[in-house]
């Protein structure tokens, strides 16, 4: 049987590390923050460079909507996140009160469209989430110059994209660091799991940096004084310890996750050039100097219910990312907004395995015939 993402795998092959680390929390007696939490931290923040701060939390969806407390986002403000995406970004921003405005995708990489972003602001704008998706970071260029000129934040939803990269004119900027705050999720099957729920918030601005501890702690800054209004979200030892050791492992396993996706990328052409006309299976495009995570392989396909007959029967696991865009979600439902392109993506999109313990060769092989 080959799944999805093999987490069995990996921790077989980390089996050691892995229970030493959560032994030593086991019978430390100590099982919420403390010194496991911390280091953490501060092996995630110099990951991504020592002017980041990083503060975990319970989830990637807290950590979203924490940003968005500590953004100081208001009931009536609006927010422009992408159409075709995970639902976190507009449901966080939904739950605070305040308007999700879905922007298109580009057709290709299937990232947020800065010309659709621009078209959606007004006088209530106050923000953009921007998605990594799949593991490719967002446009993170144009959308700093759209920012900048109407005086707007970014929140980097890197839920799916620790440790991407983006190379431009020699310089090389880390996914996590594009946004004003980013965060990430620690979701078991994210290229950066935990064994249960978890997240982190990113940023270089030490205020803020002090805003997201104190939200994620009951809005205080020391014992039993409350400062703001805040929220428990809180990172267990127990998971901080494994990702310490995972975090140790990342950049051994994200070079795989892009080797596997270049071999899919060898077969689909040479599939295509072969496959009957309206069966082209395209994969996600990654735009020119990007190191995506490859959270997972993302193609579309002409006619994604054959693909999908030939994946069923071959036993081969998919999924689809995303089977509608956000705003037709009935929680949204909007007849207003026309996102074709969002639209023709949750039409066309499947994703495949393609973790670093995933046998891409067995699976090409399954497709083949
Ligand atoms: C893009 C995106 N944002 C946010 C989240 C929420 O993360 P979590 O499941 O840790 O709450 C996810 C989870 O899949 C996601 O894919």
């Amino acid at each position: 049987m080959i799944s999805f993402v093999n987490l069995t795998a990996q921790r077989e092959k980390y089996r050691f590390e892995l229970e030493k680390a959560e032994r030593e929390v086991l019978d430390s007696g100590c099982y919420i923050g403390g010194p496991q939490v911390q280091a953490l931290e501060k092996e995630l923040s110099e990951y991504l460079g020592e002017k980041i701060h990083a503060i975990t939390c319970a989830s990637g969806t807290d950590a979203l909507t924490i940003a968005l407390m500590a953004m100081g986002l208001c009931p009536g403000d609006e927010v422009i996140v992408p159409d075709f995406t995970f639902i976190a970004p507009a449901e966080c921003v939904s739950i605070l009160g305040s308007t999700p405005k879905f922007a298109d995708i580009d057709r290709e990489t299937l990232q947020i469209a800065p010309e659709s972003v621009k078209k959606l602001i007004g006088p209530r704008t106050k923000g953009i989430i921007a998605v990594n998706l799949f593991g490719q970071s967002a446009p993170f260029k144009e959308l700093r110059k759209i920012a900048t000129e109407h005086k707007l934040w970014i929140i980097e939803d890197s839920a799916q994209a620790f440790g991407a990269k983006v190379s431009s004119n020699g310089d090389i900027q880390k996914a996590c660091s594009f946004g004003d705050i980013a965060i990430t999720s620690f979701y078991p099957s994210k290229p950066l799991g935990c064994y249960g729920d978890g997240g982190a918030l990113f940023t270089a601005n030490e205020d803020l940096a002090q805003k997201i501890r104190m939200i994620a702690n009951h809005g205080s800054a020391g014992r039993y004084q409350h400062e703001i209004v805040g929220m428990n979200s809180r990172l267990d030892a127990l998971q901080a310890a494994v990702l310490r050791v995972k975090l140790k492992h990342l950049n051994e396993e994200l070079p795989v996750r892009r080797q596997n996706a270049a071999k899919y990328d060898a077969f689909f052409a040479e599939y295509n050039r072969t496959a009957a006309a309206g069966e082209k299976i395209v994969p996600q495009k990654i735009a020119e100097g990007n190191d995506s995570t490859y959270a997972q392989y993302t193609v579309l396909a002409e006619n994604r219910e054959s693909f999908i007959q030939k994946l069923t029967a071959a036993g081969i696991p998919h999924c689809i990312h995303y089977p509608a865009p956000l705003h037709e979600q009935p929680c949204f439902g909007s007849s207003e907004v026309r996102n074709a392109n969002a639209k023709w993506a949750s039409e066309h999109a499947v994703s495949l395995p393609v973790c670093a313990f995933t046998n891409v060769a067995e699976i090409i092989e399954k497709l083949k015939v």
